[in-house]
């Protein structure tokens, strides 16, 4: 008797033929969604396959955000996110404009760089105090976001993004600890946003301490989203995908992954003779993980849910969509 599991995959496996679906999953999914999934990326890699890759429809296993990039850049496909609620708290620490705080009078603005804008405030506010400098903004970003920014960023390019621009001054928003690693890898000055990501933002250098003496041989892996002195401490700072990529080529043996546990599956289903080891092992990001095999069945079944970006946002965003995707 085949199991429930197997019964599931060969459901999602009949529908998928049937409406020339394709399922895209980032790399913090659940074992069993990325081992279905046609295509199993970081940010960047999610976006340079919705716009290009042929088929009718988008089923997106990760949140809010990726599934509304695939819209914006293929906009003829229908986008389906496996679960409604799944979004980036941090995508919403960041408003075009109506603050949801109460706003507290304008900081000086003559701190030195990199200079962290309070989350009160808002994207045109910022704008307004520096007009003419180019915004740069994080994937994980809401569409109306992008669509008033100059051109988008991942983990995996934010430093060559911000390289590539003619300005000495940019914005970088909304995630504090990756504008400051580029701030640290850059000579232009970087102003940013107070906005970060709860799971990489827990981890302190104690941990750092606390892995490295349980783990002496190992490397430390670390996501640009981790706080300063986490960064400052790791042997190697980069996106998920950049991480499959430096634990596949080194020589290394053991490595600390400084990231969501998601990525562990990739990493040891891609690297037998190595060992890899959480940094810690409550960092799960818990709007990733509500994707299951039942949301992408549905999903596909009941077609939900659309995720549409209307024209006049989707446009200015696709914009600064294309101009990274150009750069990368
Ligand atoms: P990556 O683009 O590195 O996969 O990161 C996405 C993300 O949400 C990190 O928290
Ligand atoms: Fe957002 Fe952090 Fe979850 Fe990534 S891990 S989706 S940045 S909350």
């Amino acid at each position: 008797m085949p199991s429930e599991r197997a019964l599931l995959r060969e459901e999602i496996l009949k529908f998928k033929e049937d409406r020339h679906a394709i399922i895209l999953s980032h790399n913090y999914q659940r074992d069993e969604v990325q081992e279905i999934a046609d295509f199993v990326g970081d940010s960047l890699e999610l976006s340079r396959t919705a716009s290009t890759i042929d088929c009718d429809v988008i089923v997106f296993a990760g949140v809010n955000f990726m599934a509304e990039s695939a819209s914006i850049l293929s906009p003829d496909k229908t986008v389906l996110l496996t679960e409604i609620d799944a979004g980036c708290p941090m995508a919403d620490m960041i408003h075009v404009d109506s603050p949801r705080r109460e706003r507290k009078s304008f900081p000086g603005f003559h701190n030195p760089p990199p200079f962290i804008y309070p989350l009160e405030f808002t994207l045109r506010d910022i704008k307004a105090q520096y007009p003419g400098v180019p915004v740069v903004a994080y994937v994980n970003t809401t569409a109306d976001i992008k669509a008033e920014s100059d051109i988008c960023c991942t983990s995996a390019n934010v430093v060559k993004v911000i390289e590539s621009l003619p300005d000495e001054t940019v914005i970088c928003i909304p995630d504090r600890n990756l504008s400051m690693w580029a701030q640290r890898n850059t000579k232009k000055r970087v102003i940013t946003w107070d906005g970060f990501c709860h799971v990489h933002e827990r981890v302190r250098s104690e941990d750092v301490d606390k892995a490295r003496k349980d783990h002496p041989k190992a490397l430390l892996m670390a996501h640009p989203e981790c706080r300063a002195e986490v960064l400052e401490m790791a042997d190697h700072v980069t996106s998920t995908s950049g991480m499959l990529r430096f634990a596949k080529a080194s020589s290394e043996k053991e490595f600390i992954v400084g990231t969501e546990i998601g990525l562990m599956y990739r990493l040891r289903k891609e690297n037998h003779d190595k060992i890899f080891y959480p940094l810690r092992k409550d960092m799960i990001c818990p709007t990733m993980k509500k994707t299951t095999l039942n949301s992408i069945a549905r999903a596909l079944k009941e077609n939900s849910y659309i995720i549409k970006v209307p024209e006049d946002i989707r446009v200015p965003a696709k914009g600064a969509l294309d101009r990274m995707l150009g750069v990368s």
